[in-house]
């Protein structure tokens, strides 16, 4: 039954979702998540009891985790009952933002297989509309909150505002697309004042999601100073900045297969440098089962994936699952 999944999304992708223009493919998609009732479907799912861990003192039924881009909490709600250990909202910023004008989503194929590029530049409701949001999510699972901001003030107004919501607080501090934010990893002065504010915000475990284009700042000075306010896990990491003349703003954030090689090589070096004092979220590019293996092989605490459950499917995370319990299970 697995595999039928599995050939049956692999066909989709490849004869509609690929082809359509990227516009309509997103709305196809979402419209499917929103509207099919995947989640009821138990072979979404893998619950044996081994692959139960915990990410900041979190129970988790499992180390996978939808990485961060839908708002929506009709698919988050869903999403929690698609095989994964955690879900990521959105992150969120004070005000509502319209995001970048389309085209804001291009496909690109890459010699590692299928990957996106993004400038969506943050859409999102805004802090008041999404806390009301979350209000009426019926949490069937962990639910990761995601803040972001311009400014030290908006970040700690937006953790505070979304913490009781959630069971984890992410700290995204490394989108390329929208400036101001990405612009964080060159100031870290400023980062230590945000890492110490936000922590003061909120008892949840906290997470800060960092960019795989600042690799030296990140583990000279970014890490060691979240570790110093007390921010535990890292989320290694983003989209990587890259020029693309087809979209609004031409360049964006690139995800997909083409980041796994360097998400890999960072796992296994902040393992080696940080040891047991981090908990690393790889993240960048997981895409099959066996890059799963690998990254936790590598020292990875959890893996987040996003343009894997586009390219493979829901389907992906039982695969994953299957696969991290090995051969013999
Ligand atoms: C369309 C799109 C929107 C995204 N929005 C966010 C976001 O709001 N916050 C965030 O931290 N990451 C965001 N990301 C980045 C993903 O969460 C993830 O870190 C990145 O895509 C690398 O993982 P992947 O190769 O598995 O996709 C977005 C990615 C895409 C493609």
């Amino acid at each position: 039954m697995v595999r039928a999944v599995d050939l049956s999304y692999r066909f989709l992708f490849r004869a509609i979702l690929s082809r359509l223009p990227e516009r309509a493919a997103v709305a196809l998609g979402q419209w499917g998540l929103r509207t099919l009732p995947l989640d009821r479907l138990p072979v979404f799912r893998n619950t044996d009891p081994r692959l139960a861990m915990t990410l900041g003192g979190v129970r988790l039924a499992n180390p996978l985790i939808l990485s961060s881009m839908y708002y929506d909490t009709r698919i988050l709600a869903r999403a929690m009952r698609l095989g994964f250990g955690a879900v990521t909202a959105k992150s969120i910023t004070r005000a509502p933002r319209p995001g970048h004008p389309h085209p804001n989503l291009v496909r690109v194929e890459t010699a590692e297989g299928p990957g996106l590029v993004n400038c969506n530049g943050f859409r999102n409701p805004g802090l008041g509309a999404y806390r009301g949001a979350l209000a009426g999510l019926a949490r069937t699972g962990p639910l990761i909150v995601a803040a972001a901001g311009e400014s030290v003030e908006e970040y700690v107004e937006v953790v505070a505002g979304l913490e009781r919501f959630g069971d984890l607080v992410e700290i995204n501090i490394s989108s390329p697309n929208t400036r101001l934010v990405y612009e964080w990893s060159t100031r870290p002065a400023e980062l230590a004042r945000l890492f110490r504010q936000v922590r003061a915000a909120t008892a949840k475990p906290l997470i800060v999601k960092i960019s795989p284009d600042f690799r030296q700042t990140n583990e000279d000075v970014i890490i060691p100073a979240a570790l110093d306010a007390g921010i535990g896990i890292v989320n290694y990491g983003n989209t990587r900045r890259v020029e693309e003349p087809r979209l609004s703003q031409r360049a964006g954030g690139l995800s997909g297969p083409a980041l796994f090689a360097a998400t890999l090589d960072n796992v296994r070096r902040l393992r080696d440098r940080f040891g047991p004092a981090i908990e690393i979220i790889a993240c960048g590019g997981i895409d099959a089962p066996d890059k799963a293996r690998r990254a936790m092989a590598a020292g990875a605490t959890a893996c987040a994936y996003f343009t894997g459950f586009i390219t493979r499917g829901p389907i992906l995370a039982r695969l994953i699952l299957d696969s991290l319990l090995g051969p013999h299970q």
